[in-house]
């Protein structure tokens, strides 16, 4: 995919699996798990002293592993770290062709994703991939970064997705919880209404994804249900998952309804025979009432790769037009 159309692409991510690069047992499983992505742990899962090797034992898996119809993401280290440039370095010269994106944490600012970008550029060219082929998702996890968090979402075409990351922003907030996702007692309103939503008018206005971090109950997967209801309700397009028993609620609560998925694929079928010798070659198809041109394929596309991903069966047909 190159930087032009990549804003478009929308990977399905309703669940994202992190799993430590420093665990061969769990990178071993991940593979098998229906998770839409994967991402690889360079940060907070892998021990200081752990991560040298861990870069490699990415890099290993990532080339030899079976991700087949996965999004396949590893995280680096922040950049106020000592770790980052040798993260990127070692896992995209390593594994670059095998590597969707790359997702940065903590970010604060705007230079901190062009750095990145730029870091980016030079392997890509360096190692013979195409230039802007791979991704970045930015996680929004402090005051600073949800303050920016525009900026970050217009700092490079690269960019795919804003996710919050709840666990360091409480820290970072001080936020009087210590359960990662739940409410903090006391307050009578959802306590993170304004950052989510600050984060979704940041991605929608730059059509990115908008994911939600994780729920570290691992146990209580109704109370990931819920967390994650109240995510996709306000539009969010998938949420982390740290547990087998996270990835099916996650599947479910982030795939479209029936309707819209069947519409979607209406949509897809009108359009191809418009465009097609049969339907006459034309730039635009209707269905019904309804105008379709590339960028409400565009969208179907999304609605439609959601929907497959979530192996939905499309319950009606569409009838080329008569004449
Ligand atoms: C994830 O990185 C989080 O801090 O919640
Ligand atoms: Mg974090």
């Amino acid at each position: 995919m190159n930087s032009d159309n990549r804003q478009r692409a929308l990977r399905p991510r309703r669940s994202c699996l992190a799993v430590p690069g420093s665990n061969p047992r769990f990178l071993e499983k991940a593979q098998g798990l229906p998770a839409d992505q994967v991402f690889l742990d360079l940060e907070d899962a892998c021990a200081p002293l752990a991560k040298p090797e861990a870069r490699h034992t990415i890099v290993k898996f990532l080339n030899e592993g079976d991700w087949s119809g996965k999004t396949r993401v590893v995280r680096v280290n922040d950049w106020t770290t000592e770790w980052t440039y040798r993260d990127v370095v070692t896992v995209v010269e390593g594994a670059g062709a095998n590597l969707d994106c790359v997702m940065l944490p903590k970010v604060q600012d705007a230079a901190q994703v062009q750095a990145l970008d730029m870091l980016l550029t030079q392997i890509e060219k360096t190692v013979g991939l195409e230039v802007g082929g791979i991704g970045i998702e930015a996680q929004i996890e402090n005051a600073k970064g949800l303050v920016n968090v525009d900026e970050i979402a217009a700092a490079s075409p690269r960019m795919e997705t804003i996710v919050f990351g709840p666990a360091d922003f409480m820290a970072s907030i001080n936020m009087k919880s210590l359960v990662v996702g739940e409410q903090p007692p006391g307050y009578p309103a959802d306590a993170y209404h304004y950052i989510l939503m600050r984060i979704l008018m940041a991605a929608r206005t730059h059509d990115l994804q908008a994911i939600d971090g994780p729920y570290l109950q691992i146990r209580d997967v109704d109370g990931y249900r819920e967390v994650a209801r109240r995510a996709a309700a306000l539009g969010f397009d998938g949420k982390w998952v740290l547990h087998p028993g996270q990835v099916e609620a996650s599947n479910e609560i982030f795939s479209p309804s029936q309707e819209d998925y069947d519409h979607a694929e209406m949509i897809l079928d009108a359009y191809e025979y418009c465009t097609s010798e049969a339907g006459g070659k034309k730039g635009s198809a209707m269905l019904g009432d309804e105008m379709i041109d590339e960028a409400s394929r565009k969208m179907a596309l999304v609605i439609s790769g959601k929907g497959r991903a979530a192996g939905m069966q499309r319950t009606t047909s569409f009838t080329p037009p008569e004449g």
